[in-house]
């Protein structure tokens, strides 16, 4: 075969649209979850966060994708396209116990978002529901859900967990910051 043809075929076979389907020989399930995000809707595929990792799909096993993050490596990662969502993060208590390494279980962006598939309000705030079992008396003062949110974003920011204008009268504010 001519090169340059060879070198396009190449190209093409594990260019951005197609990687998943290289990947998904192994992992179809997630791959099947995956093209349902809007990351997929919007070209990205799975080196965006896992490299090409030609090594990995073409061993028999033992070699690691490229790039793996654990949790306190999340918000570097996701933050690389959402720089302003991370800032936000950081700094909130849940930031500072993850980035910190902490033995106290907080959410990072995936706890919340999900990885590979995208999260609806309502699984998302299911997620919230596991770690915060008994929340103060003002947390159930919220209106009716808005269908299309997460209900405790009406009062607590919703990356920095601080006090929001809530959109509703009457509503007891969290403390801007203890
Ligand atoms: C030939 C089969 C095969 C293909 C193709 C394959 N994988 Fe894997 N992958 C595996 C196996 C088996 C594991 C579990 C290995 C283990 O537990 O050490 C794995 C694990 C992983 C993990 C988790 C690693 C960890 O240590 O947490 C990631 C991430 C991953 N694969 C990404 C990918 C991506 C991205 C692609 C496509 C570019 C891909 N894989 C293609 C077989 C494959
Ligand atoms: C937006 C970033 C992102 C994209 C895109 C992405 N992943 Fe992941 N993936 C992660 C994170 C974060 C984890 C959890 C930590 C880790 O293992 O890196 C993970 C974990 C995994 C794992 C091991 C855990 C599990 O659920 O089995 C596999 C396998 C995997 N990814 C494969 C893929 C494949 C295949 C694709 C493309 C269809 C893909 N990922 C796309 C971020 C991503
Ligand atoms: C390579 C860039 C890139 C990376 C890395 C990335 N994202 Fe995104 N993300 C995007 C783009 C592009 C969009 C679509 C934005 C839009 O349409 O306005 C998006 C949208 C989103 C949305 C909104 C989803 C929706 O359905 O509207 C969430 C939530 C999100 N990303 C979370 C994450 C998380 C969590 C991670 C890390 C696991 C991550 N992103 C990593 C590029 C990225
Ligand atoms: C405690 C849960 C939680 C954590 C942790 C979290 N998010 Fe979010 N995020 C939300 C909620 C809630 C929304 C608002 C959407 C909704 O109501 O469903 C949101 C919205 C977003 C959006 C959509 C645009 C916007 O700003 O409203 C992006 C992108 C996003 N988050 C990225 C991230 C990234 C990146 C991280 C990590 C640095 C992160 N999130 C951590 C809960 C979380
Ligand atoms: C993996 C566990 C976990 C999940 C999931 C989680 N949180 Fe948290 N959250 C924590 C921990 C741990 C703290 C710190 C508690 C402390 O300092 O006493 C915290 C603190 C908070 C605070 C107090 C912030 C402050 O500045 O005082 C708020 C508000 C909060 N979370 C809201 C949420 C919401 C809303 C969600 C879901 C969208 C959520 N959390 C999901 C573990 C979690
Ligand atoms: C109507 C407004 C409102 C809503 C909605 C709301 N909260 Fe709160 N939240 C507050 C107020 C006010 C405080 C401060 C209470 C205090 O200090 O006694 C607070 C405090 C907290 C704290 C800190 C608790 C502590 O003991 O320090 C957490 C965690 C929390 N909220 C989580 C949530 C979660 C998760 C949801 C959604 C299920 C939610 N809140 C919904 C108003 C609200």
């Amino acid at each position: 075969m001519n090169l340059w043809l060879g070198l396009l075929v190449a190209a093409s076979l594990f260019s951005a649209e197609t990687l998943h389907e290289v990947c998904s020989v192994c992992h179809s399930e997630l791959v099947e979850q995956f093209t349902t995000h809007t990351h997929f809707r919007k070209g990205m595929s799975c080196d965006a966060c896992h490299g090409p990792s030609v090594a990995h799909r073409t061993a028999t096993g033992g070699v690691a994708p490229d790039r793996i993050s654990a949790p306190d490596e999340v918000p570097a990662l996701c933050g690389s396209c959402h720089p302003a969502q991370r800032k936000e993060f950081t700094g909130s208590k849940h930031g500072l116990l993850v980035l910190g390494r902490s033995r106290t279980k907080a959410a990072n962006c995936t706890t919340c978002h999900g990885v590979h598939n995208s999260r609806t309000a309502v699984q998302t705030e299911a997620q919230c529901q596991k770690c915060h079992e008994s929340l103060p008396a003002p947390c159930k003062g919220a209106p009716a859900r808005k269908a299309a949110g997460v209900s405790c974003v009406n009062c607590h920011s919703r990356h920095t967990l601080t006090a929001r204008i809530p959109f509703f009268p009457g509503a007891v504010l969290p403390p801007a910051r203890r």
